[in-house]
């Protein structure tokens, strides 16, 4: 689908409840289907990646039914073998948390995905999970990954990568073997597994960079799950970089592990006031006020990238619109993403009007810069890549036609619909 997106006139207006967090949802509906007995998610995410983790938990024998707005799932705390093969479709975190579950599992299992997963790498997990004692085939460290279940046994891991798939994938699989299976990584990376399985009575305890779980039998719960914060980061770079916009956006996901963005838009002057947080379900949640800033450039690299890894791409459309030169680096992951992210994000910035430079870790972007759009740019099958281009059109001088759009409904259905209802 082909998408126009025009230069908005008289700014952003009003308020948007911002759709449910996308990780949160993956491991509400993996980790209830672990529990024994009834969990209730509310607010579960409508996106196509999520459904991908509800659809392999369904093919494992759990039952998992919509009633309305919420995810009822029914297990016996065990899973069964699948009939066929699981696809994960473009879902990363799908492929990588469920090979933390499935290498100590009784049975066999083949993981699978679209064209842009087949093409990730699964080293990173592959080669911890082997140190367990887990038996994965497969193509040449890619998906298909074909997981022969057997009996791990705990171990002591220093990730070079701070990445919480890697994470999740090594405390999943030790929640189900004797003695303590710790993952150590350079900076802390989204927590939300370990806020999880906490919730749900797992023994599980951090210490700075490092968590260590036992052998723990989850209980049922009920969820509910905040909004995304990485959602909210292109309302957030739209608030900001549109002229006359204020803007509220309604149940954030506030987890300091996940707020880097809101750090960077500070840090560069922006206008954004976080009005008013609550707990819920162990996660922090609040609303966020922005309005049109005054931006200047800033340095965003070490600790921070872990905390706005998703964000980056809409981040360089922000520091297109701050007054001098804002360098990413240490984003290197970013070229293993849905697409390489790094190179889409120049070459197609570039394409209307952009001054952006790849790095090998990141990205040089000079401002403040007129966009002048009226032209055509891809998506490389990428949501985020989709989003951000959509956030450059709405300063660009002239129409911006952004190819594929329907592939934001990998992390966000809403977002059209959300948009218009703030565009005067
Ligand atoms: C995710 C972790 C991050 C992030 C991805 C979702 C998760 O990946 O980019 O979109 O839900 O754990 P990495 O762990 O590969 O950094």
């Amino acid at each position: 689908m082909l998408k126009f997106v025009n230069k908005i006139k008289n700014g952003l207006k009003g308020s948007v409840t911002i759709p449910a967090d996308k990780s949160i949802s993956h491991r509400a509906v993996m980790f209830t289907s672990l529990a024994k007995g009834k969990s209730v998610i509310k607010n579960f995410s409508k996106g196509q990646d999520p459904l991908s983790s509800v659809s392999i938990c369904k093919a494992l024998g759990i039952d998992a039914e919509f009633e309305n707005d919420l995810l009822i799932i029914n297990s016996t705390g065990k899973l069964a073998a699948p009939k066929g093969i699981l696809d994960c479709r473009n879902s990363g975190t799908t492929m990588r948390l469920m090979s933390g579950i499935l290498a100590g599992q009784s049975f066999n299992s083949i993981l699978t995905g679209d064209e842009s997963l087949s093409n990730r790498p699964m080293k990173r997990i592959i080669e911890p999970l082997a140190l367990m004692g887990a038996e994965i085939l497969s193509n040449d460290y890619k998906a298909p990954l074909n997981i022969h279940g057997k009996n791990l046994h705990a171990i002591n891991y220093t990730s070079k990568l701070a990445s919480a798939q890697v994470k999740s994938c090594i405390l999943l699989a030790g929640l189900n073997i004797e003695g303590k299976t710790s993952f150590t990584e350079p900076y802390i990376s989204r927590n939300h597994t370990e806020i999880m399985l906490k919730y749900m009575g797992a023994n599980i305890h951090t210490n700075n960079n490092s968590v260590t779980i036992e052998k723990s039998q989850l209980e049922p719960r009920t969820i509910e799950i905040c909004g995304d914060i990485s959602s909210a980061a292109y309302f957030i770079v739209a608030g900001l970089i549109v002229p006359n916009s204020k803007i509220i956006l309604r149940n954030v996901g506030l987890n300091p592990t996940r707020t880097g963005i809101i750090e960077v838009a500070e840090k560069m002057g922006g206008n954004i006031e976080v009005l008013d947080k609550k707990t819920v379900s162990g996660e922090i949640v609040g609303d966020i006020q922005i309005s049109y800033s005054d931006l200047k450039a800033c340095i965003i690299e070490g600790e921070i990238i872990p905390r706005l890894i998703d964000e980056l791409p809409v981040i360089a459309v922000l520091a297109t619109q701050a007054e001098g030169t804002t360098v990413i680096k240490n984003a290197q992951d970013l070229r293993h993403k849905e697409s390489d992210r790094i190179k889409a994000v120049v070459t197609e910035m570039k394409k209307i009007g952009a001054d952006i430079n790849e790095t090998p870790d990141g990205f040089v972007i000079n401002g403040k810069k007129l966009l002048t759009g009226g032209c055509e740019v891809e998506t490389y099958h990428d949501h985020r890549l989709a989003m951000s281009l959509y956030v450059a059109g709405l300063i660009c001088e002239k129409t911006v036609a952004i190819k594929d759009f329907e592939w934001v409904d990998i992390s966000f259905p809403e977002f059209d619909r959300l948009f218009n209802s703030i565009i005067l």
